[in-house]
């Protein structure tokens, strides 16, 4: 077969269990990362599900008659299938820390609110703007894998394979919100609106997380947050999610084809594989306009 450029969408259905047992150590023992993970997946099946709907509601404006629909749905498909499997994978966190339904009760509601007083297309900048987020922090974890690689577990799988997918996607909800005629206002605001609340709900639940697992003030997790703020990865992450605000911002800009070759021939995550369909993703260069 051919091989496929990063731009092609491949909708896989992998399969993966989730222990509840190894829910606060899975990340090499840390609490604190695999808590920091956790915490992240909790935002995910409500955030995936607002995205895809988000796009869907732009079908009627100017879809018609071009090859951009087949990229949208390989897109949905996509993150439907990560929403349902952290949904899978937060089931086994929530197993003793009821923090996590409360947590979720709380997204519905907040998501369901930011969706009813939004338009169309300021929708579509909030999926672009944290589609810039989950395709950075895919970035930061697949270039520096080792840690979740000597993870045997399901849930660093889990990261594995969302990354991948990340950055075969990580450009189409901004090309389509340029489609509609989005501007640099929303989608530079979009990012404050969406980035600013997530840290401090994710920190909130991190911590809540510790609480109930009684690690809050182990010595090791200070360590571990320690080395967290020091590490390059996390600056060099956060110089790229600043980029998000430049006048010509393009997430294709960073040529990621090496990297997403690297990890579709990833053996573990090949041995999960039930199906795979690449979705031929149309020549985008005539679509593309900075704003
Ligand atoms: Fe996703
Ligand atoms: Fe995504």
């Amino acid at each position: 077969m051919a091989e496929k450029s990063a731009h092609t969408i491949v909708v896989r259905a992998i399969r993966l269990d989730f222990d509840p047992a190894e829910a606060g150590v899975w990340h090499n023992g840390s609490a604190l990362y695999s808590h920091m993970f956790n915490s992240l997946s909790a935002f995910l099946p409500r955030g995936e599900a607002f995205f895809v709907r988000a796009v869907h509601a732009t079908a009627d404006i100017g879809l018609a008659g071009t090859a951009f629909g087949a990229e949208l749905d390989a897109f949905s498909r996509q993150e439907m299938a990560h929403g349902r499997q952290h949904a899978r994978c937060n089931q086994a966190i929530t197993v003793g820390r009821p923090i996590m339904t409360q947590f979720d009760r709380y997204l519905a509601r907040a998501f369901d609110l930011v969706y009813r007083l939004s338009s169309k297309r300021m929708r579509l900048a909030y999926t672009m703007a944290v589609e810039h987020l989950t395709s950075t922090l895919a970035r930061v974890l697949l270039s520096r894998p080792e840690r979740l690689t000597q993870s045997k577990s399901d849930f660093a799988l889990l990261w594995l394979w969302h990354g991948l997918e990340e950055l075969e996607h990580k450009s189409t909800a901004c090309i389509r919100y340029r489609q509609i005629g989005g501007g640099y206002i929303g989608r530079a605001s979009a990012m404050l609106v969406m980035g600013l609340p997530f840290l401090f709900e994710w920190s909130f639940l991190v911590v809540g997380l510790l609480a109930y697992d009684k690690m809050l003030w182990r010595r090791h997790v200070f360590k571990d947050a320690l080395a967290f703020w020091i590490s390059p990865s996390l600056w060099k992450g956060l110089g790229e999610v600043i980029q998000y605000f430049s006048f010509g911002f393009d997430p294709d800009a960073r040529d990621d084809s090496e990297m997403v070759a690297v990890w579709r021939r990833y053996p573990a995550l090949l041995e999960r594989l039930e199906r795979a369909q690449p979705t031929a993703v149309a020549k985008r260069a005539h679509l593309k306009h900075a704003a």
